[in-house]
């Protein structure tokens, strides 16, 4: 396939959901409107691995059918008295509103905005008057990804990534055209992450503190690059000779917190940044760029008219330094993040890791983009316990060397019964089994044809030729901590089984997949084997294609396009979604038992803004936050022409926030 021309901004995405194109502009380089890149001839694999691994006898033992639930207002019977544990709310509606709508008896509040000071003596921010200077200091734009993790003190450290900026929403009277320098220097200071003491506040949720552990890390904060390909020469550049030495991390979309407390984030849709594929002679690179969605002619944002990192004809290395997992040290404000090489180079979703009974620690992770993969990591070294410099020093290494591997699936029904309508099959799931795939263990490659370094950094082109299962957008993939199952978002995939594409399969079922779905994988966690079922077959439960873990599909919320996920401590799994415009409302948040009798109870928390989608969501005892990301970002609308006032009301411009809810 030949590299790609950029589109042109008034052409109409091929959606399978109901994204703005604006938002697809800038997130992604509208990915979604572009022939997907995976034209590899790994197209299918159906059974080949059919029964060799029994799900049943790892899986919860058999579905539950016509399960009792809550929601709902018919008549029901005694047992559905009892909510879900822990989802004792009652679910609020789809709706279009300009507001974060809460569950009745439930509060709000903005925790922290975009603008809002991080570090101490960070201007207040002044949209009319902002400058690189000031954005270096405040929050970032576009914040996704959110977390909080313990101090010693009993005050928390909040980390927010901040994927992307929408330069249309930043700017008066913004010309696409025509960049200044301040406009692109402030969009480079947006990118990145910030980390910020939060304190609990009277109304019992967390209230921003000024301390000198805040932080913002951005396009210009040095990273050190780890692992097996650190000063490869495929990471070299004139302003890097080393090939270990990186300014900046961007499109940071989901993150986790890793069991010894740092924080990893996921540089995501990198390849947009870049201009000039089309001035890559060498076949090999084109390939290789190719592969990863990077295109011909100026960026979207002509960051390569003000440093030439960013214009591959000139540098085409540094595209090789960004799609990588981060690793942030969110105690330590001096600390240097890390690029982990070790776990792969994709447009990665986030890494969520957990400790096998051996101490070896597995780090899940997907490649959002349709066709793409999951991907696991199992470390060589074991975990150390405690909390001493030294274990530390130990844990932060263990992402370090390992072996990395891609996952293959398998349906345990007859194809001709997947006929990609959303039928069930005639056993009742769409379930069966999987295979680990081994890509690279240390500097040892499985991969014929690869180097070790080759598979690090081009892993797409190697999880290609091992015959690896493409998927409807892997997003977050993480371990419920309660039943040790792992759960995986699938956000949708317009193009699934139409013509010149990847046919439905069991694991991806549905023909255009316009709403998405929600796996759940029994994984051995250092082995490479596991088994598989859909949980969530997401849509509107009137329609005859959704399926929602086998609960009574007239007492759910509908949903569509799931992407981040999160567990609360009874086990329940959290979703967000991005782009329930597919169903004509508003992105939200939403839970659902997995285990017991109201396993696939789906019911939505809440919902945000109009043109905003929800991310990072935490699940605390005592409160929830979630990002609302990109409000009033719909096709139309500017800074000059805002259809959101959310979150300061009256005739204010949108801006990105955190906010919190409880009860
Ligand atoms: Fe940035 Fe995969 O969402
Ligand atoms: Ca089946
Ligand atoms: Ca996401």
């Amino acid at each position: 396939m030949p590299l790609q021309p950029r589109r042109s901004h008034w052409t109409l995405p091929l959606l399978g959901g109901g994204r703005a194109q604006v938002t697809c502009r800038y997130r992604c380089g509208d990915q979604c409107g572009q022939p997907p890149s995976n034209d590899s001839a790994n197209t299918y694999f159906g059974d080949l691995l059919s029964g060799v691994f029994g799900r049943r006898g790892l899986l919860r033992a058999g579905a539950v059918l016509g399960a009792v639930g809550v929601v709902g207002t018919g008549p029901t019977p005694a047992r559905a008295a009892t909510p879900p544990v822990g989802l004792g709310f009652t679910p609020v509606r789809p709706n279009s509103g300009d507001a974060v709508v809460v569950p009745e008896g439930y509060e709000q509040r903005i925790v922290l905005r975009w603008g809002d000071p991080v570090v101490p003596g960070a201007p207040e921010f002044d949209f009319d008057d902002q400058t690189a200077e000031a954005q270096e200091r405040q929050f970032g734009y576009n914040n996704d990804f959110c977390t909080l993790l313990p101090l010693p003190d009993g005050r928390r450290l909040m980390v927010n990534n901040h994927e992307y900026t929408s330069e249309e929403f930043l700017f008066s009277g913004y010309d696409g055209e025509n960049p200044t320098e301040e406009q692109v220097r402030i969009a480079w200071a947006a990118h990145g992450l910030s980390v910020v003491v939060v304190d609990r506040s009277d109304d019992g949720a967390p209230t921003v503190v000024l301390d000198r552990l805040n932080r913002r890390i951005t396009l210009n904060t040095e990273f050190e690059v780890r692992g097996p390909a650190a000063s490869s020469e495929l990471l070299k550049t004139p302003s890097d000779p080393s090939g270990r030495r990186v300014r900046g991390t961007m499109n940071n979309c989901s993150g986790s917190v890793t069991p010894w407390g740092t924080v990893l984030s996921g540089e995501e849709n990198v390849h947009q940044y870049f201009a000039h594929a089309d001035r890559v002679t060498d076949p090999r690179t084109k390939r290789r760029l190719d592969r990863y969605g990077f295109m011909a002619g100026e960026s979207e944002r002509k960051w390569e008219r003000f440093d030439s990192r960013w214009d591959l004809g000139r540098e085409p290395n540094e595209a090789n330094r960004f799609g990588w997992i981060v690793e942030i040290d969110p105690h330590d404000p001096d600390s240097t993040p890390v690029k982990h090489t070790a776990l792969g180079r994709l447009k990665h979703e986030t890494a969520t890791v957990r400790v096998a009974e051996d101490g070896r620690v597995v780090a899940y992770m997907g490649d959002d983009e349709a066709f793409e993969y999951l991907y696991k990591f199992v470390s060589h070294g074991t975990m150390k316990p405690g909390g001493s410099a030294h274990a530390r020093r130990h844990n932060m290494s263990l992402l370090e060397k390992g072996t990395l591997y891609v996952a293959r699936f398998s349906g345990d029904s007859p194809a001709a019964e997947i006929d990609g309508s959303g039928a069930l099959p005639a056993d009742g799931e769409f379930d069966g089994s999987g295979e680990w795939l081994p890509l690279a263990g240390g500097a040892k490659s499985y991969v014929p044809g690869f180097t070790a370094e080759e598979v690090y950094v081009f892993t797409r082109l190697a999880a290609d030729a091992v015959g690896a299962t493409k998927m409807d957008r892997p997003e977050d993939v993480q371990p419920n901590p309660v039943n040790g199952r792992v759960y995986c978002a699938l956000t949708n995939n317009s193009n699934r089984g139409t013509p010149g594409h990847a046919p439905v399969d069991e694991t991806n079922p549905r023909i255009g997949n316009k709403h998405g779905h929600v796996l759940e994988m029994d994984d051995d966690a250092t082995g490479t084997r596991f088994s598989w079922t859909l949980l969530l077959v997401c849509g509107d439960p009137e329609d005859s294609n959704t399926y929602f873990g086998g609960f009574d599909k007239s007492r759910v919320s509908p949903i569509s396009c799931p992407d981040n996920l999160a567990f609360d401590r009874h086990g329940n799994l959290w979703i967000t979604t991005d782009s329930s415009a597919a169903l004509g409302a508003n992105d939200g948040l939403y839970a659902v038992p997995v285990d017991g009798p109201q396993r696939g109870c789906l019911k939505q928390f809440l919902s945000v803004p109009r043109g905003a989608e929800t991310c990072g969501p935490v699940i605390d005892d005592e409160f929830v936050l979630v990002s609302a990301q990109h409000p009033g970002e719909v096709d139309g609308a500017d800074a000059d022409h805002p259809v959101s006032h959310w979150p300061d009301g009256g005739d204010s411009r949108p801006r990105p926030s955190v906010v919190a809810v409880w009860r």
